[in-house]
């Protein structure tokens, strides 16, 4: 067969189309996928009998993912550490929301591992993640941040691991806590306790500081924990049996404040304080109707006549996500009050247990006269599923268009009981507002230190304010 000039041209023309076409099956496919994987889904198989994972073949599922309580590195230079990992939706969308704390302006990967019963296969998939600030603004190394995860739909994983490079080994395997809206939620009123530090061992004091807010109604504690001594160790073994009081060990992997400051400079602010908050509003979410953020040096006490439990203020307060208690201080360096008579205010029988047992809300009955402004060492009690952020004297980010509610000071007041070293400081103004708790008071107390026998008060921790 001989090729003529036409017969050449028409194979050409073949060619051509048939390069065109591959090239048309190339640009949709291409499409295809761009429109298939809009969030920056990298990969999606898994098969764990084959440890088949394409692009990152050496990658392996985490095997034992527990609740420990540690804070774990992304990094091998020390940047980024995470705490914990919360499902979440924002407008709609599933996420997995981690507590972190770290530089910011990080480029991270989540690697997201799914489990599935029938048949018994793993996924992975791995996705771009984002880091948000939520501190604010202090100047130290490590921020407080959160990551969030996008999902590609509402199946929650069972863990989830942060990288900063595709197909690392990480460092990190964090269970993901579910979330779902809860019609009934059992408790009311969950308090969270920002870290435990310097060896704190004032027994005393947190004895009085849990009694009180039980009586005021709080159902639940969330303590966060990064250095107390043994005794407070057995007073929350009694609480923790009674189901009260939940202790999350907080073991900061960076420099913090020491007593006295040491040369190191702390690497983040007041331990972690608003990673703990921020985990606490995640962590009691599913559970609790209200949270509450007070120091162990502080009540938030109802202040309208026939009040007496948190609760009572609800009757009177208007609706909203958050209400901001307005802080009135008592001074710990101002005398104990005593009558005019030198009689006191306190029944008699009550004086020897307040002695003993040192209940600084009955033995300080003086405040200075003003009421800060909200925002000014006020605290807070808000509903967890309207919130995104809370800081320390406020609510930062509410999920819609919700808002804060500042609480008058005839409902509701802050009482906080600080020592300024400074008594010859002030006005005193008498306010006798706690002697309606002595008698429950009193008695919780001494039944609570009829079983903590041989349990040391105090060990002499330092009482200073950084
Ligand atoms: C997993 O568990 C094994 C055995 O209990 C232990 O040796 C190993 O250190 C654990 N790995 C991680 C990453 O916790
Ligand atoms: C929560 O508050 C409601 C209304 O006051 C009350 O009926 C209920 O018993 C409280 N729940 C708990 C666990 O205290
Ligand atoms: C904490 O306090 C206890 C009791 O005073 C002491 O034995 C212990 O060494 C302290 N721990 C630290 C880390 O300072
Ligand atoms: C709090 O943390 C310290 C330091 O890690 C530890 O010694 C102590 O037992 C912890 N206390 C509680 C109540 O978990
Ligand atoms: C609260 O009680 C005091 C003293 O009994 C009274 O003077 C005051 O008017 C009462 N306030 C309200 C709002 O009922
Ligand atoms: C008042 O009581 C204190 C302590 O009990 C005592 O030291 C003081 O002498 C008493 N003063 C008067 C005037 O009775």
């Amino acid at each position: 067969m001989t090729w003529n000039l036409k017969m050449l041209i028409k194979r050409k023309y073949l060619i051509i189309n048939i390069i065109l076409v591959a090239m048309m099956v190339v640009y949709f496919w291409l499409g295809y996928m761009l429109i298939e994987e809009p969030t920056n889904f990298i990969h999606e198989q898994f098969d764990n009998k084959y440890n088949f994972f394409p692009e990152c073949p050496e990658l392996l599922p985490p095997q034992n993912i527990t609740n420990e309580q540690n804070w774990l590195p992304v990094d091998t230079e020390d940047m980024l550490f995470v705490f914990s990992a919360y499902y979440d939706e924002i407008d709609g969308k599933p996420y997995v929301r981690l507590i972190g704390l770290g530089e910011d302006g990080f480029k991270i990967f989540c690697y997201l591992w799914f489990r599935q019963t029938h048949p018994k296969r793993m996924f992975l998939k791995i996705t771009r993640g984002t880091s948000i600030l939520t501190a604010d603004g202090s100047s130290k190394r490590y921020q407080e941040i959160y990551l969030l995860c996008p999902l590609p739909n509402d199946v929650v994983p069972y863990a989830v691991s942060i990288v900063t490079t595709k197909c690392q080994e990480p460092l990190n395997s964090l269970p993901v806590k579910p979330w779902m809206q809860q019609v009934d939620i059992k408790r009311n009123f969950t308090v969270c306790v920002s870290p435990l530090n310097m060896n704190y061992s004032r027994a005393y004091e947190i004895v009085e500081w849990l009694e009180l807010n039980i009586i005021l109604g709080a159902d639940y504690f969330l303590i966060y924990n990064y250095s107390s001594a043994f005794n407070i160790r057995k007073v929350m073994k009694i609480y923790s049996d009674r189901g009260l009081v939940e202790v999350i060990q907080w073991p900061l992997p960076m420099h913090v404040d020491t007593w006295p400051p040491s040369d190191k400079n702390p690497e983040v602010t007041y331990f972690g304080q608003i990673a703990a908050l921020n985990d606490c509003l995640y962590r009691s979410r599913p559970y609790t109707k209200f949270l509450i953020n007070v120091d162990i040096d502080e009540f938030i006490i109802p202040r309208s006549n026939r009040s007496y439990k948190w609760m009572d203020m609800f009757n009177i307060l208007p609706e909203a996500s958050g209400y901001i208690i307005r802080q009135i201080c008592f001074r710990k360096d101002w005398p104990d009050y005593r009558g005019v008579d030198n009689k006191s205010l306190v029944s008699d029988s009550y004086l020897n247990d307040i002695d003993k047992y040192s209940l600084v809300t009955l033995k300080k009955l003086q405040r200075e006269r003003g009421i800060l402004p909200d925002g000014y060492r006020s605290k807070y009690i808000v509903k967890p599923n309207d919130a995104v952020t809370i800081r320390v004297h406020d609510v930062w980010q509410y999920r819609k268009h919700q808002h804060s509610h500042v609480v008058d000071p005839s409902v509701g007041l802050l009482h906080h009981y600080r020592n300024w070293f400074k008594p010859h400081e002030g006005t005193r103004v008498l306010d006798t507002r706690m002697l309606q708790y002595q008698d429950e008071l009193v008695h919780q107390i001494h039944a609570i230190w009829s079983q903590l026998e041989g349990v040391p008060l105090d060990l002499h921790t330092v009482d200073m304010q950084l």
